[in-house]
């Protein structure tokens, strides 16, 4: 197949650390459905990012079969895409350590993410959570992708993975396709109910500050009508309206309306109603996926089945980037 006629490869992944936020849809897997049919696309449920954090083993399994779930309930069709979980390839960690070799101390200590968890995580700075972003080029490197659907939280870290596979490419040979990130023009950050110039997170401390797209109507509703906002009147985006600018940009991705189209639908508008009409616009958006999802969760024994098939998919398809790698490097071939 001549290069023009090769369909281009997508990969993102997820990690399976509690319910998916209205963050990690509006700004990562919202985009992951419709792509599945002008890419080859390959999802992952990235379970050896998650364990740089301590974990309770029975919760994170359960955790894990849960995101699974949410993955396909999220439109991935594992039929047109592979949809997998990480530990289930080797080939990512194995891959990882050869990147490890040709990443600096330097660029690790950069990283804004590694700064922050330390900070939140300082009785447990551990060599994996350091390592991480080599971990995340790997998930990408090894299948030659060139496009990584995400949310701007991880630009860095795809920044890191592209200098990481120039640097493999001009050091042993060309081997690696070097990734485009791709990032919504509208909602890669967003943020906080409760403190708009923070990120949306699932870990954050206060209930009402996440949206969490199980959410039953009442509780996005509720979680709505309490968002912070400011001291006027006037629904519009504008510097210094964290709060509005939060809440135009969801109501945009959920409606499919532009910004400028809701600002003229709510002028005259209360704060008030506007939040009622959010919370409404969201709640229909994620009922389908609250359907989907527990539908699927019905159905173990399809899911196991679906994700078995996905890492064999996955497997077969990195090892002939994983085994170039090898060879490029001069490490001795057995096959
Ligand atoms: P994770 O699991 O934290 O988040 C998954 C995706 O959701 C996006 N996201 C957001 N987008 C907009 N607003 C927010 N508030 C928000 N919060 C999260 C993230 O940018 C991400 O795209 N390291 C990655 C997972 C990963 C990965 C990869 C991604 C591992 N390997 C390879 C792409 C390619 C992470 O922890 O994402």
């Amino acid at each position: 197949m001549s290069e023009a006629e090769r369909k281009k490869v997508i990969f993102s992944g997820i990690q399976p650390t509690g319910v998916f936020t209205l963050g990690n849809y509006v700004g990562a897997i919202r985009n992951w459905g419709p792509l599945q049919d002008e890419y080859d696309c390959i999802y992952s449920i990235v379970d050896e990012h998650a364990i740089t954090v301590r974990r309770d083993p029975v919760k994170f399994r359960q955790q894990t079969v849960e995101g699974y779930a949410l993955l396909l309930a999220c439109g991935i069709d594992p039929k047109k895409s592979i949809a997998f979980i990480q530990s289930h390839n080797p080939n990512h960690a194995q891959l990882s350590w050869i990147l490890g070799c040709v990443t600096q101390f330097g660029e690790l200590s950069r990283m804004t993410q590694f700064k922050d968890k330390a900070a939140k995580h300082a009785d447990d700075i551990n060599a994996g959570l350091f390592t991480y972003p080599v971990l995340m080029a790997a998930d990408i490197l090894t299948y030659n992708a060139d496009v990584v659907p995400i949310g701007d939280d991880q630009r860095q870290h795809l920044e890191l993975a592209r200098n990481i596979a120039v640097r493999f490419n001009q050091r042993y040979g060309e081997t690696f396709t070097v990734p485009e990130a791709y990032i919504p023009k509208v909602g890669a950050r967003i943020k906080s109910l409760q403190d708009p110039t923070k990120k949306m997170s699932k870990s954050d401390d206060n209930p009402n500050a996440t949206i969490f797209i199980l959410d039953d109507k009442d509780t996005i509703m509720r979680k709505f009508k309490r968002a912070v906002t400011d001291s006027e009147t006037e629904i519009r985006y504008a510097e210094g309206k964290d709060g509005i600018n939060n809440l135009l940009t969801i109501y945009s991705c959920a409606t499919g309306k532009t910004v400028q189209d809701a600002e003229k639908e709510f002028s005259g508008f209360g704060y008030g109603d506007f939040k009622a009409a959010v919370g409404e616009a969201v709640a229909d958006w994620l009922e389908p996926v609250r359907t989907e999802y527990a539908r699927l969760m019905d159905d173990k024994a399809y899911l196991k089945q679906c994700w078995t098939d996905g890492a064999q998919r996955a497997f077969r398809l990195s090892n002939k980037i994983y085994a170039k790698a090898c060879r490029k490097i001069g490490f001795v071939d057995y096959r």
